[in-house]
């Protein structure tokens, strides 16, 4: 008999209603259009304001709502719900603890996972672990970031790039080995602190004035190093699980990179020789949303995707983590 695995049988997405554009991001510091779009690949983003509702939760309830027009379940059986997130709306409750009990998943355990932007990657191996081992049938996994509350408007080298953004997957046990997630590969690296970090609000740099006045509060990077270890990881934590699972270039039918920047994507769809029609991208109108941009394009795209068809997602994000997942869709178009 086929071995028990994960399959996504639903995906939904959220992203706020407030567009922020360049136009806008230039008037807050000193940039343009015209550089943002060549070097980042990002026309606007959205952007979560309290006019329309607070924290990641309040995003995941709507992706959540989406998901549910196309596919029907029983809150009551969800047995497990994992929040990819950075930006839990307070350091504790967890988040998963507070969408699980609003959407009526009263009977599931949740816990969050921080992986930064490769949230939905190390989602999705969790789940798929949690599924795999028989002890569960149906996990939620959330994943999504509200990065507007992390970021400094007054830093043109991030404040360009972040964004707001929340997507979630039902997986379910499947034996059938056409569809589902059939493979993962997960890395991190802790040596990479000084390249992509936020200094305040945990337990060495606790909120207290001084961090606020010296605005320790907010995501700070190393451009350069970040975009070199991206294109280099992702790059090869694909071409490891394609090789693994005799995948060519040309069984691939989509690859779904993270968001971070255009010029990052187009690197790693030049190094796997993949053609930009079988790549994901829709960071020119929704930025860098962390933990979201993976399902947000799973969201988008779900019309195009059928059953069967062989996807790979990549990720890479601050620790530093990266990696890759194979997997089958699950279902075809509605
Ligand atoms: N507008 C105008 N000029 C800018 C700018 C902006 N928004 N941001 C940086 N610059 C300037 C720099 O100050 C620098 O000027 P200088 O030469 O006078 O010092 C010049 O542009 C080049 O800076 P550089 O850092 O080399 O630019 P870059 O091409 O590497 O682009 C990033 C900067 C941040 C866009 C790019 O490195 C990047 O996207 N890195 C990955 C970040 C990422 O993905 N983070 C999320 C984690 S997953």
């Amino acid at each position: 008999m086929s071995k028990v695995h994960a399959v996504i049988t639903g995906v939904g997405g959220y992203v706020p209603k407030y567009v922020l554009n360049n136009a806008e991001i230039s008037t807050l510091v000193d940039t343009s259009d015209e550089w943002i779009t060549k070097r980042i690949g990002v026309k606007e983003r959205r952007i979560l304001k309290p006019d329309e509702g607070k924290g990641i939760t309040y995003l995941a309830e709507k992706a959540l709502e989406n998901l549910k027009i196309k596919k029907d379940f029983d809150p009551l059986e969800i047995e497990a719900v994992v929040f990819a997130t950075s930006t839990p709306d307070y350091i504790l409750p967890n988040a998963a603890s507070l969408i699980a009990y609003r959407a009526g998943m009263t009977k599931a355990f949740g816990f969050d996972l921080g992986a930064a932007c490769s949230g939905f990657v190390y989602a999705l191996e969790v789940g798929q672990a949690f599924i795999a081992s028989g002890k569960y049938k149906k996990v939620m996994v959330f994943s999504g970031d509200t990065l507007s509350v992390v970021t400094d408007y007054q830093d043109r080298n991030t404040c360009p790039i972040f964004a707001d953004g929340c997507g979630v997957v039902l997986l379910e046990a499947t034996t059938d080995e056409e569809i589902g997630i059939l493979d993962g590969i997960l890395h991190s690296d802790g040596n990479s602190l000084e390249s992509l970090h936020m200094w305040g609000g945990g337990s060495v740099n606790p909120a207290d004035h001084e961090t606020v006045n010296q605005r320790m509060h907010f995501i700070r990077q190393d451009g350069k190093v970040v975009f070199k270890r991206a294109v280099t990881e992702m790059s090869d934590a694909c071409e490891t699980i394609m090789k693994r699972n005799n995948l060519s270039k040309d069984d691939v039918k989509w690859v779904v990179p993270h968001q971070a920047n255009m010029r990052i994507i187009d690197a790693v769809a030049d190094r796997l020789d993949v053609p930009m029609e079988k790549v994901m991208v829709n960071i020119e109108k929704y930025g860098n949303s962390s933990a979201g941009t993976i399902p947000l394009c799973l969201w988008e795209w779900e019309h195009k995707l059928h059953k069967g068809d062989k996807i790979i997602l990549t990720a890479f994000g601050a620790g530093f983590t990266w990696g890759a997942t194979y997997l089958k869709w699950g279902y075809d178009p509605t």
